[in-house]
């Protein structure tokens, strides 16, 4: 039976009392988190989201009190009057922030009981993530994920007020709206006055923003809501959260500044243990592919790649200089220490790169002063030293070297190069390492139309020295665009904005879309870039995936509330669910 309030007001939380506080009297409320019968006297452990005291039920002091503990349960919600007493010597717990004292309990108020949780509600919870999903609200109570989402609301804050010092305006734009193209599907929404219209939910504010930039903000920033329909990932959900953020009359420095100092002043302040690394480390994409095989590398370990494919353009090893000849690329990475690796060991490294669309690996062992490689007998004992030094070797490495397009040997050797990291346990747990990706190729190609796509999105100003090949070389046109990446995570994203009505219109034509469809889709910027659009830029950091390596958990799930499954779904309510026929009627809709 569970009993009512009334009367009963809290002194404390759970997580505050100590020495200081003993021989007070004082009332506390909370959820059983441990119950233990020690010969008679009872030990409850009363948890809230501030932490754990420890009530002491002891049928010499109350009969009555401790027959009622008797009933007591895990999860069972009570409130407790008592006294703070000092704990027994010996049984001082320093782990404990209120490991100094016990309440010595004098009244017992069960406020609710609970069922038996599905799952044990300790800090390492072993229950399967479908589970915790379902039960969310039981999964939230649980003290590690109470302190993921309290980082979470501590890094937002930080943020607002470090922009609000810089005179950043915030300012909201709407859920129902119309698309911008980042590169997902819409989630659509059905309009019931206009039937056959669609809002669509924003994949994020960004002609929004811009437009705020022609209003005349300047500085806006927003903690948005997105939504993208989208294959999911261990670091992406249907709706995730972004700091959206524009400027205007500004140059790119500018902006990555804004960033760069703020997450510089927040990692320190939220999260004490990381280190990081200043000014962040910067590079251009085209060395970010050429020394690492992608464009968001992990730079906490300096493994590299190195191009062979100079050295062995004219070699007898058929492999190799076909491969050159056809265009593509002779790539090595060093494995530092792993010259020792068994036949089965390489083999297993070979079947793990093939994964990655190549041929295989070919390895060189460097081992008691010996060279182990199926390529000695193609290549002078010279000729491979070169390699070796090419490649950054030294005795007692391995050195692996893949052959095949550009495209496939960055695939293979960004994998083989985390693979190996992970293998050397070379990453710090403790570091943050940023990197700027800066001067993207303004387009990609589309390998099934042939046609151009935006590599970052459509609104992305070229380099002012590259305008002039649009028309000609749209290949070759670089962008100035810039990426965060932090320990192998694309963190963020931003670019200075076309603000010219003729750029972004020829970029749209360059993109395949038809005048009308120019038009209909983007004509309202379009329109506005011809009153007086100020020169802008910005960027948008994912707070999701930011939160997620501050808190070392392994997916943006673990720092979001009540996210979705990978396949969309919300496995707590049941979204997406079916609708009623007569709203389907309402909205002017027919199920096929
Ligand atoms: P972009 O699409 O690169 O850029 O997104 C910016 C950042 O948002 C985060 N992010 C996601 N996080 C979780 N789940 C997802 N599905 C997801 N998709 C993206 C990432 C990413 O770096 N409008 C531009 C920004 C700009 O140009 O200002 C944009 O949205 O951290």
């Amino acid at each position: 039976m569970s009993e009512t309030m009334k009367g009963l007001k809290r002194t404390h939380t759970c997580g505050e009392l100590g020495a200081q506080d003993i021989e007070k009297e004082v009332l506390l409320m909370g959820w059983v988190a441990r119950r233990r019968d020690h010969g008679g006297v009872i030990f409850v452990d009363l948890r809230d989201r501030r932490g754990i005291t420890q009530v002491v039920f002891n049928p010499q002091h109350n009969d009555q009190v401790h027959r009622k503990a008797e009933k007591l349960r895990n999860e069972y919600v009570i409130a407790v009057r008592g006294t703070v007493e000092a704990r027994p010597e010996g049984m001082v717990n320093p782990k404990l922030r209120t490991g100094a004292i016990e309440i010595k309990a004098g009244e017992l108020s069960i406020l609710n009981e609970s069922k038996t949780p599905p799952f044990a509600m300790d800090e390492g919870c072993e229950a399967n993530e479908e589970l915790r999903l379902k039960y969310r609200y039981l999964d939230l109570r649980r003290p590690p994920m109470q302190q993921n989402l309290i980082l979470r609301h501590r890094v937002i804050r930080f943020i607002r007020d470090f922009l609000n010092e810089r005179d950043f305006i915030e300012v909201e734009t709407p859920i129902l709206g119309k698309s911008t193209p980042e590169g997902a599907r819409d989630y659509l929404v059905p309009s019931r006055v206009h039937p056959g219209k669609f809002y669509a939910l924003p994949q994020s504010p960004q002609q929004l923003k811009q437009l705020l930039m022609v209003a005349g903000f300047e500085k806006y920033f927003q903690i948005a809501l997105c939504f993208r329909d989208e294959d999911q990932r261990a670091d992406r959900q249907p709706e995730f959260t972004q700091l959206d953020l524009e400027m205007s009359f500004v140059q790119r420095d500018d902006v990555l500044s804004v960033i760069e100092t703020c997450f510089t002043e927040l990692v320190p302040a939220v999260t004490p243990k990381k280190r990081i690394r200043s000014p962040f480390i910067r590079l251009t994409y085209a060395e970010a592919m050429d020394r690492y095989g992608t464009d968001k590398p992990d730079l906490r370990y300096d493994l590299h790649l190195t191009d062979l494919s100079d050295l062995v353009a004219h070699c007898s090893f058929r492999v190799f200089s076909q491969t050159v000849a056809e265009g593509g690329k002779v790539k090595a990475l060093v494995a530092p220490g792993c010259g020792g690796y068994s036949r089965r060991e390489i083999d297993e490294l070979i079947a793990f790169v093939q994964n990655f669309g190549v041929g295989g690996l070919v390895p060189i062992a460097l081992r008691d002063g010996a060279l182990k490689s199926p390529l000695s007998k193609f290549f002078s004992e010279g000729a491979l030293t070169a390699l070796l030094k090419e490649a950054g070797a030294q005795e007692g490495d391995l050195v692996c070297i893949v052959a095949d397009q550009p495209k496939k040997v960055a695939a293979a050797l960004d994998a083989l190069r985390r693979e190996m990291a992970g293998r050397l346990k070379l990453a710090d747990p403790d570091e943050m390492c940023f990197a700027w990706v800066t001067d993207f190729p303004l387009f990609k190609r589309n390998e099934e139309t042939g046609g151009w796509d935006s590599e970052h999105h459509p609104f992305t100003m070229p380099k002012e020295e590259h305008l002039h090949l649009l028309d000609s070389d749209p290949g070759a046109v670089l962008a100035d665009c810039y990426d965060l990446v932090c320990n192998g995570v694309e963190l963020a994203s931003g670019s200075i904005r076309c603000h010219l009505r003729d750029v972004q219109e020829k970029i749209f034509r360059i993109l395949g879309h038809s005048p009308e469809n120019i038009q209909s889709q983007f004509g309202h910027l379009l329109e506005a870039f011809e009153y007086g659009a100020p020169p802008h830029g910005g960027i948008a950091p994912g707070i999701d995936r930011f939160v997620m390596l501050l808190a070392d958990a392994p997916s943006i799930r673990e720092v979001i509330a009540f996210p979705k499954t990978s396949s969309a779904v919300s496995l707590m309510d049941g979204a997406p669910s079916e609708v009623s026929p007569e709203q389907l009627r309402e909205l002017g809709l027919r199920l096929r």
